[in-house]
């Protein structure tokens, strides 16, 4: 018996010697000090051992399963050690390098401009409408009183999607659109793109921004149009800035005026710093941003206004005029042509 003792306790200890991970070890304990481990089999063993001899072989087993115990639980305190050390070094953080920089975006020169746009117009009390940039013959045209076969149509060189469907030229239809669903009195702008075929040059894209703007009420006169779009114009590009109405044709107002502003390229002297030509005003010292004009007594026709109980203002500013006069840019291909060096100066 004690030499069978012996023996578990030396193959216990030479198991324990090799073993080198926690799932090895738990084996061990299992195989050693479970329920059906070696030393409790000689335990349950006890009965066969003479009477006299069983206290003595109790306690050298006794013995043999706290030795194995006390082992294991060194192991098992420095398997834990080798493990916390590992993750400590792997997970290191040296918290005095220099962090990794994010870039971060920004909005484009456009969308800011838009913003302010839209912010100034916002505080003046309009409210904000959006309209689809694939528009009908109707609501692009006919309904601004631009008929088939009209002249006025020359001016907007459009993109036909259909013989019906055309890119919205202006932002001028989504005064029909919101005029057809709601009542006076109504103060409103739609911000958006729209596209004009064969405007290509340093101050036209065939793919630009307007943000319309339009106000029914009664008794509203061409003043209130002066006093709204001046006051944006002084809040926009700051006080000092030089403005001129000008008499102007759209067939949806009437009368009509283009607002035009001292060129801040050439500071509206026509003439560029080398005496040729200023490239943006070509020579005028003024540059056109916007059209407007009372709105056309026809129009309310259209979308069942009584033009004896309203009248109203409409505009149509261009964005891209508004950025390039804002910030002395004197190509409007800028905005489009994505070079970050360009974009990141804003
Ligand atoms: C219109 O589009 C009218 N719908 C504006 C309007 C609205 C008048 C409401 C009356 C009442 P116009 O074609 O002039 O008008 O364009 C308006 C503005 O858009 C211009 O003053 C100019 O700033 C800008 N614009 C026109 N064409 C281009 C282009 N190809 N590229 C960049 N900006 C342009």
């Amino acid at each position: 018996m004690r030499s069978d003792l012996e023996r578990i306790r030396q193959a216990a200890l030479a198991d324990l010697e090799r073993c080198e991970e926690g799932a090895a070890l738990e084996e061990i304990r299992v195989r050693y000090l479970g329920r059906k481990g070696e030393l409790t089999a000689v335990l349950r063993g006890m009965r066969e051992v003479p009477e006299a001899e069983r206290p003595a072989i109790g306690e050298l087993v006794n013995t043999i399963k706290a030795e194995v115990e006390e082992r294991i639980d060194a192991i098992r305190r420095r398997l834990e050690d080798v493990r916390l050390a590992m993750s400590l070094a792997e997970e290191r953080l040296d918290v005095t390098l220099p962090g990794i920089r994010v870039p971060h975006g920004h909005l484009h020169p456009l969308a800011q401009v838009l913003d302010e746009v839209v912010g100034i117009f916002v505080e003046m009390g309009f409210g904000v409408e959006e309209g689809p940039e694939i528009e009908d013959d109707y609501h692009n045209f006919e309904a601004l009183n631009i008929p088939r076969d009209h002249p006025a149509r020359d001016m907007h060189d459009t993109f036909f999607v259909t013989d019906d469907r055309v890119l919205r030229t202006h932002t001028s239809p989504v005064q029909i659109r919101v005029m057809e669903t709601r009542q006076p009195p109504l103060r409103v702008i739609a911000p958006g793109a729209v596209f004009r075929q064969g405007d290509d040059d340093a101050t036209h894209s065939p793919t630009f921004h307007q943000v319309e703007g339009f106000l029914v009420d009664r008794a509203i006169t061409f003043g209130d149009l002066k006093g709204v779009l001046s006051e944006f114009l002084r809040r926009f590009f700051g006080p000092e800035t030089r403005v001129r109405f000008r008499p102007s044709f759209f067939p949806f107002t009437e009368p009509s005026a283009e607002v035009d502003i001292g060129c801040v390229m050439c500071a509206a002297s026509g003439k560029q710093a080398d005496g040729a030509p200023c490239r943006v005003c070509k020579r005028s010292g003024w540059l056109e941003i916007l059209g407007s004009g009372l709105i056309d007594p026809n129009v309310f026709h259209f979308v069942g206004y009584d033009p004896e109980l309203f009248s109203g203002f409409a505009f149509g500013l261009g964005v891209e005029r508004l950025a390039m006069l804002k910030h002395g840019i004197d190509d409007i291909r800028l905005f489009y042509e994505n070079d970050l060096r360009f974009l990141r100066q804003f």
